[in-house]
């Protein structure tokens, strides 16, 4: 089957076409013949060489797909033949073919097309798990979206405005601030303008979010301390700005905060199997109207390089894809 190869990984890597035998799924998986591939910021870190994939995951780059079910592995009933899916993977995604554990595979939402579809598995499980699970944010709660035109941020704000939620969001332009009010956000904040505390606090009458979902960390370890409210959750999904800061904890314990980080990809099946549930139960049957992946671009598989450089570049509104140009229906 076609792949994509890394050569030289390293600051100068270069993504290429390649030939790899046709993976078969073992007890428990799925088979995906690949219609579309996600890109995320993970894929960019492990061509560097900086971010190897958990033991027994594919080496090929591609952390969710999109496709049509291709065979089943033992004892899997959850899924048929042909069946239209997306999957969050541990790695393997650039590729004609990806072996999906059967617990990270969720149908094409109706109203999403199936290369479309690619871009929902690794946002939907980060938003959901770390807002969620890891934040509790509860009716009635405001939540603070950093990265708002992120793969991540874009659908998390959709998701979680559409669910009632006051969110606010952050982005690094008035255009990516546009987008992030399309996404249903009450207030987006050009953080190169304009100081996110401030704006949170006065968007809330002083009283500041109760959850916020935060990509950047650096100098904003101390800022989400300020705009967080009385018992609010931080969640950290990157430190894109550094890991190391200089913090004043007061307000943490003046206002009952809770500081969270967590992590996808190494987690277990099991742990995955249990988002995947919730995500069927209660995003899933929302999703193809109001509230669908934002697709930036999509490439051919063989442009893989191109689409890297693209993500790289930063000027993205939502996700970018491969495509493998599988037709649709
Ligand atoms: N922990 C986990 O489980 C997990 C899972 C998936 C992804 N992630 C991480 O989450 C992040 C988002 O992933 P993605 O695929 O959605 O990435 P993406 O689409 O490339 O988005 C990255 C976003 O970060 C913002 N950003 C970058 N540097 C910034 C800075 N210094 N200050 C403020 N904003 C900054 C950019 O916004 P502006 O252009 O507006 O600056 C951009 O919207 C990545 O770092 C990724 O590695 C973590």
């Amino acid at each position: 089957m076609k792949t994509i190869a890394v050569k030289d990984p390293g600051p100068h890597y270069q993504l290429v076409l390649d030939e790899e035998p046709l993976p078969s799924p073992g007890a428990g998986s799925v088979l995906i013949k690949v219609a579309a591939a996600g890109l995320n910021n993970a894929d960019l870190l492990q061509a560097r060489g900086k971010y190897p994939p958990p033991p027994g995951a594919a080496p090929i780059l591609g952390m969710e797909v999109s496709g049509t079910v291709a065979a089943l592995g033992e004892g899997v009933q959850d899924f048929a033949v042909g069946d239209r899916v997306c999957a969050l993977l541990p790695g393997g995604g650039y590729a004609e073919y990806a072996v999906a554990d059967a617990g990270s595979v969720l149908p094409v939402p109706t109203g999403i097309d199936l290369v479309e579809a690619a871009g929902l598995p690794e946002a939907a499980f980060t938003a959901w798990t770390n807002i969620v699970d890891a934040g509790r944010l509860a009716a009635g709660e405001t939540l603070l979206v950093h990265g708002g035109t992120s793969g991540i941020g874009s659908l998390a704000i959709q998701i979680f405005a559409a669910r009632g939620h006051t969110v606010f969001a952050t982005a690094g332009s008035d255009a990516k601030c546009e987008a992030c009010r399309t996404f249903g956000a009450a207030r987006a904040i050009n953080y190169r303008q304009q100081d996110f505390v401030a704006a949170v606090k006065d968007a809330t009458g002083g009283k500041g979010v109760d959850v916020i979902l935060d990509m950047v960390g650096g100098d904003y370890i101390q800022r989400n301390l300020e705009a967080a409210a009385v018992w609010g959750r931080i969640v950290n999904i990157a430190y894109q700005s550094g890991v190391t800061a200089e913090v004043n904890f007061a307000p943490m314990l003046a206002k009952r905060l809770t500081l969270a980080a967590t992590t996808l990809r190494g987690r277990t099946p099991a742990q995955k199997r249990a988002i995947r549930d919730a995500l069927l139960a209660q995003v899933w049957p929302g999703l193809g109207t109001r509230v669908r992946p934002a697709i930036e671009r999509v490439f051919a598989l063989e442009k893989a390089q191109k689409a890297h450089e693209s993500m790289a570049a930063g000027g993205h509104v939502g996700k970018i894809l491969l495509s493998l140009g599988v037709p649709q229906g």
